[in-house]
């Protein structure tokens, strides 16, 4: 075989195709047309989340001495939202455009006034994309054709529609129909999901799906501190699932109204160098990203503009990941102060202190929170693992593959075995019984159908970082070696069962 070479760039359609192909993930309820926003992870999907969130959880929790980890409920008394400012200001800005009753997240919808001469002549409007003030100044240039104006058109000013002036609104154009008239001033919409605790369906019984997992953080600091021998600066870790009414749910799972979040809140002293500390968890948080295989290239810092903060929040700094529908928000570290703390303190009662040995005195501890979901971790394996390649063949033919470079700590399957003929009962009996020792501590697959190369391929395209072969080199040779094939290099060697499992034990932790 050569050395395969890539032939296109990765593209959404694609990865979305290979999802539903090999059942990694499926549009949830999809016999009744789909729920948009939700979706179910199938056979391999659970396999490869189930793998992100033990990776996280070993490294976050098991293999450190400073954090622990917690599961709070997901519906909680509501007056923990009023405390953590979700029910008054867990908000987007929502347009709606009157006509084809479509609604848009008012910063994710741009707009520019058309200018001729100095004298503004219309407005366009586009959808926030990579190349949002290309687009706006295309469809300007497009404006002054179709209405034959003369005159020198200047270079357009991309605004959302959080900044368009009340006079303006009605003369922006929908991007659904075109036309100007239709859109609404943007208002604020929660995005909490409400349900009832209990019989009555009153005020008095309306709760709230947790749209974050960190407050069960806070709520149970007290707990964890009174219980579980916890020395600041310490960690309280979680992972769960967080609802969010999204006015836009999109990019597949990238931005969904049901996903899982891996959250951990370390708590500082008060006098403590938080700024250190949050470089320190920046930076571990991107060593992790490698160590599960995201390639650096396609990784970046993003530090919130200070005037954008919260009044209370000390910092902000988003992983970034380059999908391939632009550079998005995959992981955020907020140095947060008190606050969370105080807030509850002062709306449960209950102080959510920690007494000072040193000084003899008790203080809120202030708080450093990285802040991740699963669903965006697993769509930036898979976009950055997905290839398809053109490779030769052993008489040079060239034919394609798809593979998926997923990091052997990951990945759904460990290792296929592989008998190379089924109807040779004692390649079948070796195969066999290597693959139920196997199975007792990997997720390995057993595969006896077809030819060799397609049983490669099938693994290709799920990820496998290893095949194994059992052949008549295996009962005809000492040693009792099988054929080894890697799946990015695609070369291949013999190897004892002891190897197998030393290297399995080497990568796969
Ligand atoms: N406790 C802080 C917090 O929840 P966030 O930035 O709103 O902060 C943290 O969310 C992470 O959760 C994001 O960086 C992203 O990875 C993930 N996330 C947020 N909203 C999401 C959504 N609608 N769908 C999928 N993942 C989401």
């Amino acid at each position: 075989m050569s050395t395969p070479t890539a032939t296109a760039e990765v593209s959404m359609d694609a990865i979305v195709a290979l999802c539903k192909r090999r059942g990694f993930i499926f549009q949830s309820s999809e016999i009744y047309g789909g729920l948009n926003g939700f979706f179910d992870y199938g056979p391999l999907g659970v396999e490869l989340k189930k793998n992100i969130r033990d990776c996280w959880w070993n490294d976050m929790v098991r293999r450190r001495d400073d954090i622990v980890g917690l599961e709070s409920s997901i519906i909680m008394h509501p007056k923990v939202w009023e405390a953590s400012g979700h029910v008054a200001g867990f908000t987007d800005p929502l347009v709606d455009c009157k006509v084809s009753k479509q609604r848009y997240r008012a910063d994710q919808l741009f707009f520019a006034a058309v200018i001729v001469d100095g004298q503004t002549v219309g407005y366009v409007s586009a959808l926030e994309s990579e190349n949002t003030a290309g687009e706006l100044q295309e469809k300007a240039e497009t404006f002054k054709r179709k209405k034959a104006i003369q005159g020198q058109l200047a270079p357009v000013v991309a605004k959302d529609m959080t900044e368009a002036k009340p006079e303006e609104i009605a003369l922006i154009p929908s991007p659904a129909t075109g036309e100007p008239g239709s859109l609404t001033p943007p208002r604020s919409f929660n995005m909490m999901f409400e349900t009832y605790v209990g019989a009555l369906r009153d005020a008095s019984a309306i709760s709230y799906l947790r749209p974050e997992t960190a407050q069960g953080m806070f709520v149970d600091f007290k707990n964890v501190v009174d219980t579980g021998r916890v020395k600041l600066p310490f960690g309280i870790a979680q992972i769960g699932k967080s609802f969010r009414n999204e006015i836009t749910p999109r990019n597949f799972i990238f931005r969904s109204r049901e996903f899982e979040q891996m959250e951990m809140e370390y708590f500082i002293h008060e006098d403590a160098d938080w700024d250190k500390c949050h470089k320190d968890w920046i930076e571990w948080c991107r060593q992790w990203l490698l160590s599960i295989g995201l390639p650096e290239s396609h990784l970046s810092l993003y530090s919130h503009p200070k005037e954008k903060l919260a009044f209370y929040s000390k910092g902000t700094v988003d992983i970034m990941f380059k999908y391939p529908f632009g550079v998005q928000e995959l992981w955020g570290i907020a140095a947060r102060g008190n606050y969370d703390l105080e807030q509850h303190a002062k709306h449960s009662g209950v102080p959510q202190v920690i007494f000072d040995e040193a000084t003899k005195k008790k203080f809120t501890p202030h708080v450093i929170e990285p802040a991740v979901g699963v669903d965006r971790i697993l769509l930036a394996v898979l976009c950055a693992g997905y290839a398809e390649e053109e490779v030769k063949d052993e008489k040079g033919n060239v034919e394609k593959r798809t593979v998926l470079r997923l990091s052997p700590r990951i990945a759904p399957v460990k290792v296929a075995v592989l008998p190379l003929l089924k109807n040779k009962p004692e390649l079948v009996a070796i195969a066999q019984k290597l693959h139920a020792k196997l199975k007792r501590k990997y997720a390995v697959f057993y595969d006896e159908g077809g030819n060799i190369g397609r049983r490669y391929r099938r693994q290709d395209e799920i990820g496998t970082p290893w095949c194994v072969t059992i052949d008549f080199e295996t009962i005809e040779k000492p040693g009792a070696t099988f054929t080894l094939r890697e799946r990015d290099s695609m070369q291949q060697k013999r190897i004892t069962e002891a190897e197998l499992f030393a290297l399995l034990e080497e990568q796969v932790y």
